[in-house]
């Protein structure tokens, strides 16, 4: 779908920001929970270059994991900007409500409900989107975490749970009537995983349909989808997930597009280099230095995708273990990068490999 013409509005609609209870936003663009990814020192960064929130992974709400180390370091919001948003994930109405009064008492400003996440292991238990099967238990859940909280509870969900079974519109009256603050819809159903291109009618449809905040997921990758997505759907904000993914500043480009109508200039390599060493830096101190190292790695690999000579350097820096050698790796890549440029260039490696 490409984007068409927009209306007068759409300065006026881009750029509203969201309130979730009494929580006003600093802006409408949202970090979406990533398993894996979204850990505190990737939250904290992209809130820095201009995301007005950013969602935890999900936490079990199975209370005999709460002492594990995984499950203490994904509720671990120390020194983070506000809000803080925890997810949780689960199946049982006062397991959640459990899991969003412990999380609560940690710090957490707002708790999130995972029905979105299509995962077998998730969906095994019949949590995440496998929920989206059983409404009355949707809003068992629901109201179980609502009533246990005095913190906004949020609510992420695909369009259904199959193309046949696109029920986004009943969950999301059930959700708006059970005290969910702000609805996240993924445009793609249970069925679908992240295959095919996720659609934005049932978005739109779930707008106009309540009057919470809604928020609108899937494939947004540039400012101009931003700009598309927010208008097509008008929906309240978006939330961006694999295209933060290596490239943190997204957020702050979508934010000066959709106030300006004017591309921010390219980034630097200087100012690259720099975001991802701190980067580095944090994921050793969050994580230590040996697995904060293995961590990193993803990270690396997505931030120099499609750089110049990136395909040779991945493959390098994916042997190394220790944090010192990964940063100097890093260090002599960007020095290369710099000798061509000091702009950041995206090139296919296929013909740059070529070329060579
Ligand atoms: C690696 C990865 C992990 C994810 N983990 C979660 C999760 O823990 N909870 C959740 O609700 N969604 C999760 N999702 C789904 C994303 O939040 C988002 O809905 C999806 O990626 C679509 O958005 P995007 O096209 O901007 O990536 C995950 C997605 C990815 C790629």
């Amino acid at each position: 779908m490409s984007p068409p013409c927009l209306g007068r509005n759409s300065q006026e609609r881009v750029a509203s920001n969201v309130r979730i209870g009494p929580i006003q936003l600093r802006n409408n663009l949202i970090v979406a929970p990533m398993a894996g990814v979204t850990d505190r020192p990737f939250r904290s960064l992209c809130k820095r270059m201009g995301a007005g929130m950013a969602v935890s992974e999900m936490v079990a709400s199975n209370s005999l994991l709460w002492g594990s180390e995984k499950t203490i370091r994904r509720g671990n919001h120390e020194g983070e900007v506000e809000p803080r948003v925890i997810q949780i994930a689960g199946s049982d109405p006062e397991m959640m409500a459990e899991a969003a009064r412990y999380n609560v008492d940690k710090g957490a400003q707002i708790i999130d409900i995972n029905m979105g996440c299509p995962a077998k292991k998730i969906c095994n238990v019949a949590a995440g989107s496998a929920l989206l099967k059983d409404e009355p238990l949707v809003a068992a859940i629901v109201d179980a975490v609502v009533r246990a909280v005095n913190v906004p509870v949020t609510l992420k969900i695909r369009t259904g749970w199959s193309k046949d079974t696109r029920n986004a519109l009943r969950i999301a009256r059930i959700a708006e009537d059970h005290g969910i603050q702000s609805l996240a819809m993924h445009g793609r159903t249970r069925a679908c995983m992240y295959t095919g291109e996720a659609e934005y009618d049932t978005i739109r449809e779930v707008k106009r349909s309540v009057g919470i905040p809604v928020v609108a997921n899937g494939d947004i990758d540039s400012p101009e989808k931003a700009r598309f997505v927010l208008e097509y759907t008008g929906a309240d904000g978006i939330m961006i997930g694999r295209a933060a993914q290596g490239r943190p500043w997204i957020f702050r480009e979508i934010a000066h597009f959709l106030a300006t109508g004017e591309h921010l200039a390219r980034a630097q390599v200087a100012e690259i280099r720099e975001v991802l060493v701190a980067h580095l830096h944090d994921l050793y101190g969050f994580y230590g230095h040996e697995r904060g190292a293995r961590v990193a790695r993803k990270h690396i690999g997505w931030y120099t995708k499609g750089l110049r000579n990136s395909a040779v350097f991945r493959g390098r820096m994916n042997t190394l273990d220790d944090a010192n050698l990964q940063l100097a790796a890093v260090s002599e890549f960007f020095d290369g990068l710099l000798a061509h440029s000091r702009e950041l260039e995206y090139v296919d490696e296929g013909e740059v490999a070529l070329a060579a």
